[in-house]
């Protein structure tokens, strides 16, 4: 017997009487009269199988004593279980303790917050919520894949460090190899001529300046990597390093961006519900009761669609007060964006055309000269989970919006020529990766949806 089977594997393929050797980690050792229980697990599947361990074992105290943590490979025989809610147990034939652990390991059985998990994020994927979460993760990750793969979108991988600030918010961590106790100076400014690559040079809060590109030659494509913000926002819903998905069309408008968004997402959901089954009755029962339901509605949903503008009167008739003022021009606070998917729609809804000041330079005018073609689509719990817009595909246009934001044309006179030749219309959006898994798992923290989270002040692991 040396092919090790999964846990998942033998739960549901086994049989009484099969025999199979199986590896993990012992999340909890009961010891009773003259037998040890020890529940294995190895990350397959949030359930465990329960290892029946007697005297005859040669080693047997040595399994009795195993601690809650340890790593052990166990052969033994399949057998119905008399013990409820589980159909199959291994009794075992040998038990090897691969990798001991004492009573210091800090995840003995009982309840620990999830302030106190991040502390301990190296070991926090052995319990069952992160199992779950990261489980949940990977499944999805892999589906948006042949989500976009289906459509047939190409997928790109657009670079990590680069010379633009795509959102135009100032909030670039800077990649640098001077020597920051001297830097070289010209005029009393770092001189980044001097620098690796000849130029003041950062980390990417969007592949979507690069993604537009190979849409202009690619018509439908993606990028899905890790994004990098430095703002100094200390909240439950934004991290430094976060994984983004940004799709980018040629020849669409903002309804059809708006639709593309809506069946990804609704996919994502089914998706997550069917496949992701026995993690998500996890959450459901856990984490966060009415999941479960409440994904299996935006499934189905249609969702809302609704101008800025009677966003804001909508806010302004609310019978509630709002931390931050509502104003028309300004933008949307979070308590806003909930207030307007959970109370007004009960449901995800898209809100489309803002005040061209307070979106970024590259959306497009619309015929009011007021407002651009922008949708941020909000839904319960989490808020805004999806930014996008239609692109300002008239050259003019454009550079007169990066006249008035400050942004200098010629450092991005390749973007510019995209509408010098063979411009079209294009729309696209960014999917923060996080927070669709925080809005299917109900995980109310942006730190415990991503293995290692990167916060102000935190980059532990
Ligand atoms: O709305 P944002 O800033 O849009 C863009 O970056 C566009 N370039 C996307 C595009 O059109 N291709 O960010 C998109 C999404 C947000 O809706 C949110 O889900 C997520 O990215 N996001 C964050 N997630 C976690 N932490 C942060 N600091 C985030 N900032 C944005
Ligand atoms: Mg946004």
């Amino acid at each position: 017997m040396t092919v090790r089977t999964r846990v998942k594997q033998a739960l549901a393929e086994g049989r009484p009487g099969d025999t199979l050797l199986l590896k993990g980690w012992a999340r909890t050792v009961r010891n009773g009269k003259e037998v040890t229980f020890i529940s294995l697990n190895d990350g397959s599947q949030l359930a465990g199988i329960q290892v029946v361990a007697e005297p005859e074992l040669a080693n047997y105290a040595e399994v009795a004593a195993l601690g809650t943590g340890s790593a052990v490979a166990v052969t033994g025989i399949l057998q119905s279980s008399p013990a409820a809610g589980q159909a199959l147990e291994l009794k075992a034939l040998s038990v090897e303790v691969v990798g001991g652990a004492d009573q210091d390991y800090p995840m003995q059985k009982k309840r620990h917050s999830f302030e106190y998990l991040r502390t301990i994020a190296h070991l926090r994927v052995r319990s069952n919520t992160f199992g779950a979460v990261f489980r949940v993760r990977s499944a999805l990750a892999q589906e948006v894949h042949r989500f976009f793969a289906e459509q047939g979108f190409l997928y790109v991988h657009t670079p990590i460090i680069t010379a633009n600030d795509c959102e135009g918010a100032g909030e670039l961590f800077r990649v640098t190899t001077l020597d920051l106790a001297r830097p070289p100076l010209a005029g009393g400014e770092v001189d980044f001529s001097d620098d690796f690559f000849g130029r003041a040079t950062g980390l990417t809060v969007s592949g979507q300046l690069e993604g537009e590109l190979f849409a202009q030659a690619f018509s439908d494509i993606y990028t899905f990597g890790p994004t990098f913000r430095a703002e100094n926002s200390n909240t439950a819903r934004h991290a430094a390093e976060f994984w983004m998905i940004e799709p980018e069309m040629a020849f669409a408008c903002l309804a059809d961006n708006a639709d593309l968004a809506e069946a990804f997402l609704k996919r994502l959901c089914t998706f997550a519900l069917e496949s992701c089954d026995e993690d998500m009755r996890f959450f459901n029962a856990q984490i966060d009761k009415g999941l479960i339901e409440r994904i299996e509605g935006v499934a189905r949903a249609s969702f809302a669609r609704m101008e800025y503008s009677e966003a804001v009167e909508r806010l302004l008739r609310a019978p509630v007060s709002f931390q931050f003022p509502v104003q028309w021009g300004l933008d949307l606070q979070s308590e806003h964006e909930r207030y307007l998917t959970e109370q007004v729609v009960g449901g995800p809804v898209f809100i489309v055309n803002y005040p061209k000041e307070i979106k970024a330079f590259y959306m497009r005018m619309n015929d009011d000269g007021k407002t651009v073609a922008a949708m941020d689509l909000l839904v319960p719990k989490v808020g805004e989970i999806i930014g996008g817009s239609q692109r300002e595909e008239r050259l003019d246009l454009l550079k007169g919006r990066m006249l008035a934001s400050g942004i200098d044309c010629d450092s991005l006179s390749w973007y510019l020529d995209t509408r010098r030749w063979g411009s079209t219309p294009h729309a696209g959006f960014g999917l923060g990766f996080e927070r669709l898994i925080m809005y299917l798992t109900g995980m109310e923290n942006i730190r415990d949806v991503i293995p290692f989270p990167r916060t102000p002040r935190h980059a532990d692991f």
